[in-house]
């Protein structure tokens, strides 16, 4: 294993557990390294791909930041606004190529009005930092609701039907060149499917022309480890499509 690579895995906190799978197919004396995942084609479901279009105006809303933050910020459209501390609308570059979307905010991120701040957002920063990403740094993170469900309950469909059009504005102001979809209920807020993650991962998808991408949400994560092995790969394989994005 290159040192990068241990590095890499380190930042995850993926050492041990990438290592007990090493070890545990390794035989005695062969040291045995896990394939890196192959470039993924720029075809998303099997259609001819070209360069990322420029995200079209078919939201509903047309608001610049300004209007956005302050009618997120007043919004009572669903009753997630009536348990809240403050609306959570984003934090991040508004002019990034990577857009992180999770599923809404916890205590801690209804506390301080920012984005993956507790736990998870700690395990969200080191994936970040696995792939040489920051915070804020090309990098824009939001959530599917603004608005803390209660006990972290999952919010409701009604509820996130009713924030979708202010994450699809984020969307189309920040026109990412690629979207990550951390967990089931950001994948399918933004393809409107149901959707499995370890079913739809390592493929790229579309939002309105958009390259997506799901994978595990970090909380999830951090409750079933022997899955961080395959968030890693994700963060790979995104890597990769960003690469090949870029170069398109
Ligand atoms: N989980 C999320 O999906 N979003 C946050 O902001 C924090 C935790
Ligand atoms: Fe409005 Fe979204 Fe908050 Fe519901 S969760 S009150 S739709 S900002």
């Amino acid at each position: 294993m290159s040192s990068d690579r241990e590095q890499v895995l380190r930042e995850m906190g993926l050492g041990p557990v990438w290592k007990l799978r090493v070890e545990a197919v390794a035989a005695p004396g062969e040291e045995r390294v896990a394939a890196t995942p192959a470039a993924p084609e720029l075809v998303p479901d099997g259609v001819a791909w070209s360069a990322p279009a420029i995200v079209t105006a078919t939201s509903p809303l047309s608001m610049p930041w300004e209007e956005l933050a302050a009618t997120v910020a007043a919004c009572r459209q669903c009753r997630l606004c009536e348990a809240r501390k403050q609306a959570v609308l984003g934090v991040g570059d508004v002019n990034a190529d990577w857009l992180f979307v999770g599923e809404g905010p916890g205590a801690e991120e209804d506390e301080r009005g920012e984005p993956f701040v507790g736990q998870a957002g700690k395990l969200l920063d080191s994936m970040l930092a696995a792939i040489g990403l920051k915070r804020g740094e090309d990098v824009y993170i939001a959530n599917a609701v603004k608005c803390r469900p209660p006990e972290n309950r999952k919010p409701a469909d009604e509820e996130v039907a009713a924030c979708r059009p202010y994450l699809e504005q984020q969307m189309e102001l920040i026109r990412p060149k690629l979207i990550v979809a951390l967990g089931a209920t950001a994948a399918q807020t933004l393809l409107q499917r149901e959707i499995r993650i370890g079913a739809e991962r390592g493929k790229l998808h579309d939002w309105r022309g958009v390259p997506l991408i799901v994978t595990y949400h970090p909380s999830y994560l951090l409750r079933t480890l022997q899955d961080k092995a395959k968030a890693w790969e994700d963060l790979c394989y995104m890597r990769a499509a960003m690469q090949a994005l870029r170069s398109a």
